[in-house]
């Protein structure tokens, strides 16, 4: 199990052929996966608003509807771009999931481009339609040290007005979306790689010092008292080194009363390198024994560009262990895929075109062996 390394190669050249009781009590949730239950009644799948060109499974057998069925949320990421000019696109989003995420939109670079000026056009779109579909949605990220605009790249602030900055950013965010997020990811990647502690890169650790943690989290739980609030990261789904470090790091914070209330497992991994299901049982049980909910948050599995028929059957059966190693966990009741269609993903740009067709659907939508095997891991 071995981490694929930051940084990410391309910011927005993601399109390969283009270049809790419930969850929250009050929110309006149709599944309640923080309290999953076997006998949850299955959604009802939604009109596509968009045309498909693929329909493989019946509705009752769709991922959406089995996944459903266990009380499980299954989401991807939304790419708006394929959303707007992709007719194919929508279809198979409402018909295949009942989760969505931002790929992007929800970044500091997307939403508040100009220091002050908040863009929620594409979030807004995307959270329409996940309402007409009876989809639930996570938002990520409220802080991070990638994806920023102009106005925060390479800069450093005086600490108070660092901190204004992020109140100002988290209070806005969350108000717009309040009541329609299963979870928020206050923090992406904010452990170090290499060794003990924080990241530094980045404006906010610099600028703040390295209590900017507790500060956000506090910031988010003021903002939104009802809203369940994550760490996010990636290279610590199985038992790495960097795993360990989360897990301590985080019972330190609890035990200083932080408000965090779970833990995003990015899950982007590579064939030959995919953590060994036992580890992420593990792991998510360590975590669950904290009080720590975990949610499955950017799953892909890398193919070798040159992938073979073997590729993917291996990649089918990484994808049922995620989803069976979900089911069986305490309190995992969110599985993320980074896109679906291997049309639209990041995985060719970040890296370097040596990986590719990470998902469920190939570049034609049409299922791959992972789908049958998710479907089978969920019936
Ligand atoms: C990626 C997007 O998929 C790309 O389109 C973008 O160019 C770079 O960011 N971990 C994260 C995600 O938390 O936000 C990243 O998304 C993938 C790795």
């Amino acid at each position: 199990m071995h981490p694929i390394p930051p940084p990410y190669l391309t910011r927005r050249g993601f399109i390969k052929t283009t270049g809790a009781a419930g969850l929250v009590a009050g929110m309006p949730m149709l599944a309640a996966p923080e309290a999953r239950s076997e006998s949850a009644p299955a959604q009802a799948v939604a009109e596509p608003a968009h045309s498909s060109s693929a329909s493989p499974q019946p509705a009752a057998d769709t991922l959406r509807a089995l996944a459903s069925k266990k009380g499980l949320l299954l989401g991807t990421a939304f790419c708006h771009e394929a959303f707007r000019n992709d007719p194919g696109y929508g279809g198979v989003l409402a018909r295949e999931f009942n989760c969505l995420v931002a790929e992007n939109s929800m970044k500091l670079c997307d939403i508040q481009p100009e220091r002050g000026a908040f863009d929620f056009t594409v979030p807004d779109a995307m959270m329409t339609f996940a309402a007409a579909h009876d989809m639930q949605a996570r938002a990520v990220p409220l802080v991070w040290h990638d994806a920023l605009p102009p106005w925060a790249e390479g800069k450093t602030f005086p600490r108070q007005e660092a901190l204004a900055i992020l109140r100002e950013h988290i209070f806005t965010v969350m108000k717009h979306f309040r009541g329609r997020i299963c979870a928020w990811d206050v923090l992406n990647e904010g452990l170090s790689d290499s060794g003990p502690g924080l990241r530094e890169e980045g404006p906010w650790f610099h600028s703040i010092g390295s209590n900017y943690v507790e500060e956000i989290y506090h910031l988010a739980h003021e903002a939104d008292p009802q809203a369940l609030l994550f760490y996010n990261d990636y290279a610590m789904d199985g038992m790495s080194d960097k795993a360990d470090r989360c897990y301590l790091w985080l019972k330190e914070l609890l035990a200083r009363g932080v408000p965090i209330h779970g833990v995003g497992l990015q899950y982007h991994v590579k064939l030959e390198q995919h953590p060994d299901p036992a580890d992420v049982t593990r792991n998510i049980r360590r975590l669950n024994d904290l009080g720590l909910s975990v949610h499955i948050t950017e799953l892909d599995v890398w193919l070798p560009a040159q992938s073979t028929a073997e590729h993917l059957h291996q990649q089918a059966a990484v994808y049922r262990g995620v989803i069976e190693t979900a089911l069986a966990a305490r309190k995992c009741p969110v599985v993320m895929l980074w896109g679906f269609t291997d049309r639209y993903s990041w995985v060719p740009g970040t890296s370097g075109g040596t990986y590719d067709q990470a998902l469920i659907f190939d570049s034609d939508y049409h299922p791959k062996p992972a789908y049958a095997a998710i479907a089978a891991a969920l019936s």
